[in-house]
């Protein structure tokens, strides 16, 4: 006898980018996968699928999170952020965007969604970190580009912005 199973479709609800949305997906289906193809939002990006490499970063609740390890079910009733959350309703570049275009911290752009998504989490607990530090944090991601020395700096250079401006909530 065989067994058909078939994935039902279940409704998650969540908050996104500080909107509420709705989508579909298959109890099965990554959230990474839901946000690029269910929700549209491609700018976190897919790489390893197992935790390894970092791209696929976003913060869940506030907290970064390898959205290649949680199911899309997972996400209901949270708070999910992603890079297309890091700028202002106009558009404008977030201070750590900004320190990533001067300091030329991107080559390919692959890693650096999640690697934003890391360090702008990261510099709200740690807003006057030391370069070992920053290095540190940046072990949870590869790069295969920058050789790390520009984000390292970018991310410095935020830092030091932020606790100019006596905030580090816009990072
Ligand atoms: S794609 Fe998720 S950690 Fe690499
Ligand atoms: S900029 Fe290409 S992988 Fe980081």
């Amino acid at each position: 006898m065989t067994l058909l199973v078939r994935d039902q479709l279940h409704r998650v609800r969540l908050t996104l980018n500080g909107r509420p949305v709705t989508g579909r997906a298959q109890p099965r289906m990554l959230l990474s996968d839901f946000l690029r193809h269910e929700l549209g939002l491609t700018g976190t990006h897919v790489g390893c699928e197992h935790g390894i490499c970092g791209s696929c970063t976003v913060l869940v609740d506030g907290e970064p999170a390898r959205s290649c390890l949680m199911l899309a079910v997972q996400a209901e009733g949270r708070e999910v952020r992603t890079v297309e959350g890091l700028s202002g309703d106009d558009d404008t570049l977030s201070v750590l965007q900004e320190c990533f275009a001067e300091h030329h911290a991107l080559q390919c752009g692959f890693c650096t969604a999640g690697i934003l998504m890391s360090a702008a989490a990261w510099l709200r607990e740690n807003p006057s970190p030391t370069e070992r530090a920053v290095r540190e944090m940046l072990s949870g991601h590869l790069c295969r580009c920058t050789g790390y020395g520009p984000i390292v700096a970018a991310i410095l250079d935020a830092a030091s912005r932020l606790s100019g401006t006596g905030s580090s909530d816009d990072a």
